[in-house]
């Protein structure tokens, strides 16, 4: 797991202000998507009483407004993340937010004993330990609520990992530079399912999402993975925000442009009646 300080100070002041651009619409597409498996699932029909949704590193709130957006039910939202600022923006979409600062990892802390229709956890594997995410997540649930999962895997950037092997990169930015693992988990849809099983929980749909990225050159790799939050940890560790002009015109010869892909895994997982 990355250090819980550097990742809060990231968040706060670097990648809060530009996280809702999504450059390439990654994060985006991915939260529809998961609210397409919820709604096929029945989760969203509407209701006399609201959908309880609880989203743990809830960002900005961009699910939260989106589920708001595109549900036939009504929404009562809570969230915890450790920024306080990317909280501030998701308050700022949704005035009646119940909010919680704090790591992920006490989320047993919080919401007293209020129960869940919804738990997500979405794009914040990597910083919060998946096991006890999901042992903490099915004491979050009511019986027959559900748990809607969003996760980058290992097998992401394949392309970009395999460039930034090059003989010189390893010279500039060290040996370990390339080395994601730790950054991103888990490593696959497989693994991701027989932990939630493992967990008591019945998997009602999953799948792997490969959306397409394109980085033309240098600067909009730092857009996507500085600014934009995906691999802010990893580009920290090495330097790469502080490239000078001549590093950047040799990453502009050895890795840019390149087309790679993500690679992230959803599930829909529900906690048996
Ligand atoms: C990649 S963003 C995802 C935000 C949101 N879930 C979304 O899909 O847009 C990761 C979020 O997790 C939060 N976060 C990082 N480490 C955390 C931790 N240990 N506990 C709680 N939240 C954390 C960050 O502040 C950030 O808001």
């Amino acid at each position: 797991m990355m250090e819980t300080a550097v990742i809060q100070r990231q968040y706060d002041s670097v990648i809060s202000l530009q996280y809702d651009q999504d450059p390439q619409f990654t994060t985006g597409r991915s939260l529809d998507r998961a609210i397409r498996h919820l709604d096929a699932d029945g989760l969203l029909d509407p209701d006399s009483q609201p959908l309880r949704v609880l989203d743990v590193g809830m960002g900005t709130g961009m699910f939260l407004e989106k589920l708001r957006l595109q549900s036939a039910r009504q929404i009562a939202p809570s969230g915890l993340d450790i920024s306080e600022q990317m909280a501030a923006l998701a308050v700022r979409k949704l005035p009646d937010l119940v909010v919680a600062i704090d790591d992920g990892a006490n989320l047993d802390r919080h919401f007293g004993q209020s129960e869940f229709d919804l738990v997500a956890t979405h794009f914040v594997t990597g910083f919060v330990e998946l096991e006890k995410l999901a042992a903490d997540v099915f004491k979050k649930l009511a019986p027959g609520g559900c748990w809607s999962f969003v996760g980058g895997t290992t097998a992401g950037y394949a392309e970009l990992q395999r460039r930034a092997r090059h003989p010189l990169l390893r010279m500039l930015f060290g040996s370990n530079g390339v080395a994601l693992q730790g950054m991103i988990c888990p490593e696959s849809e497989d693994q991701v399912t027989r932990l939630l099983s493992n967990a008591g929980f019945e998997i009602r749909v999953s799948e792997t999402f490969e959306p397409e990225l394109k980085f033309e050159d240098f600067s909009s790799f730092m857009e996507y993975g500085y600014h934009g939050g995906w691999l802010t940890p990893f580009i920290e560790d090495i330097g790469l925000q502080n490239a000078s002009r001549w590093q950047q015109a040799l990453l502009n010869r050895i890795v840019f442009p390149v087309t790679d892909h993500h690679s992230i895994v959803l599930a829909v997982a529900r906690k048996p009646l």
